[in-house]
């Protein structure tokens, strides 16, 4: 059996950043919410299995979120009596159960809004609701009580009071008496504001060394990451299963090895990782794009590939996933990569990934026939944007292609 040997802190890292992406870079909610979570969890001395949970969940903990950024933009703002809230909880638990390494972590997500006087969906209330998810709401809501561009301490008193002021309602008692001590602290603020201190603090996290992972351990973890990118767009509801179902077949006839083309398929299922770094309303929109939004949309494969990247014995997984829009000749995105090299891998991505945009059904407009399908990717192979060879394997085997789509 193939395995990957994977730091838990690196992969943790990475999806917790896929996150945060935004179109300037990445924003801060996981990563801090996780660091206060951390200080919460070690002042309540939780044994380490409990502490790692905490930690854990709290790094991807609004993943029911992250495909809509309208419900990205309440979270920061919505106070916990919306029963909106608790929407984004509900289907990060529902996620998290598709991957058996990560089950554990759905509960804590499910009642991370949950408030500790009751009144909550899910009828707990005090220490019904898992611990926690308790910890991971105290975090959460003081994550999000801190504003950008005021200075730390001029802010400091005003979210204590707003925490006492919830205590016994919103919050555990217990959990604000641990974080009243963690805020006793200068150094936890100055860690909260300081970007550079979330390197040192992911490091802090490497406590296990690596842990093996199955092959099917990772392609349940994309297969979550893939309902999230697709969900992104009413346009493309089911584009990173076929992309991974194709490229793997694809891959397959090209007689890539059976591990690798388990590899192509978890490729394939984040080869738009970087998609949830870019708004619904671009992804979405019907007319042409400017210049503006095209350059934004071309963000997402830089983006899936420094994502990527992070996670240990993943070089050729980012490759393959990330330079699907790369081009024979040189003029593709991001990278500019030249023929020479492109990894056999890449290519096949590409030419899926166009094979799958065209034959899926779209709202503006119905699947592509045979023969319109062959002159687009015929006329691509001619102009050097994708790979002949690869454009021949496919049109020798287009129906059984085509039925994965
Ligand atoms: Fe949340
Ligand atoms: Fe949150
Ligand atoms: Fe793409």
């Amino acid at each position: 059996m193939h395995f990957f040997d994977i730091h838990p802190m690196n992969l943790m890292k990475s999806l917790s950043m896929a996150l945060e992406l935004t179109v300037n870079g990445m924003s801060t909610h996981h990563w801090r919410t996780a660091l206060i979570a951390d200080c919460i969890a070690k002042e309540l001395k939780l044994e380490e299995l409990k502490w790692q949970e905490v930690v854990y969940a709290a790094l991807i903990h609004d993943i029911g979120a992250v495909s809509n950024w309208e419900e990205r933009k309440l979270l920061r703002t919505m106070d916990d009596n919306s029963k909106r809230i608790y929407l984004h909880a509900e289907e990060g638990y529902e996620l998290l159960l598709l991957s058996k390494r990560f089950e554990k972590l759905a509960k804590p997500i499910r009642y991370h809004h949950d408030n500790w006087c009751g009144g909550n969906p899910s009828g707990l209330a005090g220490d019904k609701i898992p611990l926690a998810s308790r910890i991971i709401h105290l975090a959460d809501r003081i994550e999000v009580s801190i504003y950008p561009g005021t200075y730390i301490f001029d802010q400091k008193n005003k979210i204590l009071d707003y925490v006492d002021e919830k205590s016994g309602t919103a919050f555990d008692p217990n959990l604000v008496d641990a974080f009243n001590q963690c805020a006793k602290s200068e150094a936890f603020w100055l860690d909260l504001i300081n970007p550079n201190y979330k390197e040192v603090f992911f490091s802090s996290l490497d406590v296990y060394g690596s842990i093996s992972y199955t092959l099917e351990d990772v392609t349940e973890i994309a297969d979550i990451f893939s309902i999230i990118i697709d969900k992104t767009s009413r346009y493309t509801a089911k584009h990173s299963r076929g992309v991974a179902e194709v490229a793997a077949y694809l891959a397959k006839q090209a007689g890539f090895s059976p591990s690798e083309v388990k590899e192509m398929r978890i490729a394939g299922l984040l080869h738009d990782l970087g998609k949830l770094a870019i708004p619904n309303e671009i992804l979405e929109k019907p007319e042409k794009l400017t210049e503006e939004e095209y350059l934004l949309i071309k963000q997402h494969t830089y983006y899936t590939y420094r994502i990527l990247q992070g996670i240990d014995n993943f070089e050729k997984i980012a490759q393959w996933a990330a330079y699907h829009h790369e081009t024979l000749d040189g003029t593709g995105y991001p990278f500019r990569i030249s023929e020479d090299s492109l990894s056999l891998g890449s290519k096949i991505l590409a030419v899926a990934d166009v094979f799958t945009a065209l034959t899926e059904d779209r709202p503006y407009r119905e699947s592509l026939s045979e023969e319109k399908v062959k002159d687009i990717m015929g006329k691509m192979a001619k102009y050097r944007r994708l790979d002949k060879q690869i454009i021949d394997l496919l049109f020798e085997h287009y129906q059984d292609a085509r039925a994965f789509i």
